[in-house]
């Protein structure tokens, strides 16, 4: 038995939880550098914290309509994770601007899935602005969260060829199952001490990454 304590990791959903179910599936098979502690929702009836509750993960509710501003709400949520000591929370599509009262409680922790290829498209309905933009390709980034929405540095990027007949939801579909590969992946890195968020970046390795992160590999 190692005598390297377990790493801990928190989850933040806010809705389907299918990324936070790739994070169980890769503990139950043993291929999670940590143990998921704890799942939070900012919304009661996300349906991500029954699938949480079935694999036996502790959940919790902090719910953001009943605080008076951004920043109450971020106290809390503070208050939250931090009862359970986390090495890695993870943004599993919290989809909630958070304010630097969590994020520099967590920074350097704190790492989020992006459905995008950043520094392309921030914000929100990703897909559609890529393919009206006529782009070639779309993807998802993880990367660590800084206070500025969507940019901080990336990590590990995926890239899939837009189809002729693509919609929205077609492409966030097959984005989707990418996420839940590249994810733990690169959470994995963080927990394994392998990755490391500094002022000018994220490092791998010891090598700073490029500025749209590494890119996955496809594999045969
Ligand atoms: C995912 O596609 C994730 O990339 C996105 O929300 C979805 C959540 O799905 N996140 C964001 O847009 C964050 N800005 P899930 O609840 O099934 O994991």
């Amino acid at each position: 038995m190692s005598s390297t304590p377990e790493k801990r990791i928190s989850i933040l959903i806010s809705g389907r939880g299918s990324n936070m179910e790739a994070f169980l599936k890769a503990a139950q098979s043993g291929t999670l550098s940590g143990r998921v502690v704890r799942v939070i929702s900012n919304r009661p009836e996300a349906p991500g914290l029954a699938t949480a509750s079935e694999a036996n993960v502790a959940t919790t509710v902090v719910d953001h309509t009943l605080f008076e501003s951004r920043e109450a709400f971020d106290a809390a949520l503070v208050d939250a994770v931090s009862q359970d000591s986390p090495d890695v929370v993870v943004l599993a599509g919290f989809m909630r601007i958070l304010t630097p009262v969590f994020i520099d409680a967590f920074l350097g922790k704190l790492v989020n899935v992006h459905p995008s290829l950043l520094p392309n498209y921030p914000g929100l309905n990703t897909h559609q602005r890529a393919i009206d933009n006529g782009d070639k390709e779309a993807g998802a980034t993880v990367h660590y969260v800084t206070n500025e929405l969507d940019g901080g540095p990336p990590i590990l990027q995926v890239s899939v060829p837009i189809e002729p007949g693509d919609d929205a939801a077609s492409l966030a579909a097959r984005i989707l199952g990418f996420e839940h590969i590249i994810f733990p992946e690169a959470v994995n890195w963080h927990l394994q001490s392998r990755l490391i968020q500094k002022a000018d970046g994220a490092y791998l390795d010891g090598k700073k990454l490029p500025a749209t992160g590494t890119l996955w590999e496809w594999q045969a």
